[in-house]
């Protein structure tokens, strides 16, 4: 791998691949991982154009563990406030020998631009950019069901909530689809999905009750209301009845369900708190989950450890 930009495109056996080296990390709990010299001597920069708590957070903490040397740099107090473009700011961080750039961005198309901008020798990583992808959240969220059900095969997996404006989604789907699992549903008023639904290989229904019958995954989303429209912006306790997770809407689901969720978490909005934090629920381990998986991305992505060309 030379980026890591979105899961559109990558095989089975790369998705596969990254699952096995994430597994490689951490131990069959999936909270301990283990502090490896892969990177020792290399430089990564998370530049966080857009908020986070566990993507950044994780990214750091895997790069740590992989003994490379990283930093976050704080957009909000960076020359980018006098005026200086992205590029320079890309160009200046350059000259400082980096390695690798981890990029969250409010703009789809941020990562790629960088990537097709960086020297030849840098990589990146797209951490989440504008409505498009989050490829390394897909990854994760890929690692936690096969912790769980141990096979993709045959699995029935709802996603339900604001599929519109959700990068997760859009790569949870594509590797879902590519990983081969039986059904994907999405869940959702129509006004939260695109247009094109179908095209995406998914099933889309407006019914919880019918939606979540027997299904062995149900991910929850939030509305993300930073990129819509306020006067389209739902009213939260209908919302809530209709869509919300609750412990009553879980039965449709097979008994041994599990309920995720990429975070941050509205309570009471899409889910309940009794399920969040109940026995179905995996939404702390997707986040323990993240650090295994983002070194597993990391180390595919030098050249000089990886194991694949993309
Ligand atoms: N899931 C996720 O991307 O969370 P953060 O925005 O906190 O990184």
């Amino acid at each position: 791998l030379k980026h890591f930009l979105t899961i559109d495109g990558l095989s089975r056996e790369l998705l596969t691949e990254i699952l096995d080296t994430a597994e490689s990390f951490a131990d069959m709990s999936g909270k301990q991982v283990k502090k490896v010299p892969l990177l020792r001597g290399k430089t990564i920069i998370n530049l966080f154009f857009e908020n986070s708590t566990r993507t950044r957070t994780t990214f750091e903490l895997a790069a740590t563990r992989l003994s490379a040397d990283v930093l976050t740099m704080n957009i909000a107090t960076s020359s980018t406030s006098k005026g200086e473009s992205l590029l320079d700011t890309i160009r200046n961080l350059e000259a400082m020998h980096v390695d690798m750039f981890v990029v969250r961005h409010a703009l789809s198309g941020a990562a790629h631009f960088i990537a097709q901008h960086v020297a030849p020798h840098i990589s990146v990583i797209n951490a989440g950019d504008g409505q498009h992808s989050h490829p390394t959240q897909a990854m994760l969220d890929m690692f936690t069901i096969r912790q769980h059900k141990k096979q993709f095969a045959g699995l029935k997996i709802a996603i339900v909530g604001d599929i519109l404006h959700s990068r997760v989604a859009r790569s949870q789907i594509l590797a879902l689809n590519t990983l081969g699992v039986a059904e994907v549903r999405v869940i959702a008023p129509k006004t939260l999905l695109p247009t094109q639904v179908r095209s995406m290989g998914v099933i889309d229904l407006q019914d919880m009750a019918e939606g979540l019958q027997d299904v062995d995954v149900i991910i929850m989303l939030r509305l993300q209301k930073e990129r819509m429209n306020s006067a389209f912006l739902p009213s939260e306790s209908e919302y809530f009845r209709c869509f919300g997770l609750t412990e009553a809407k879980l039965k449709y689901a097979k008994p041994d369900v599990v309920v995720m969720h990429p975070g941050p978490i509205n309570r009471g909005v899409e889910i309940a708190s009794s399920v969040a934090d109940g026995p179905h629920s995996v939404i702390l381990q997707q986040v323990s989950n993240g650090i295994a998986v983002r070194m597993a991305v990391m180390s595919m992505t030098f050249p000089a450890h990886g194991t694949t060309t993309a």
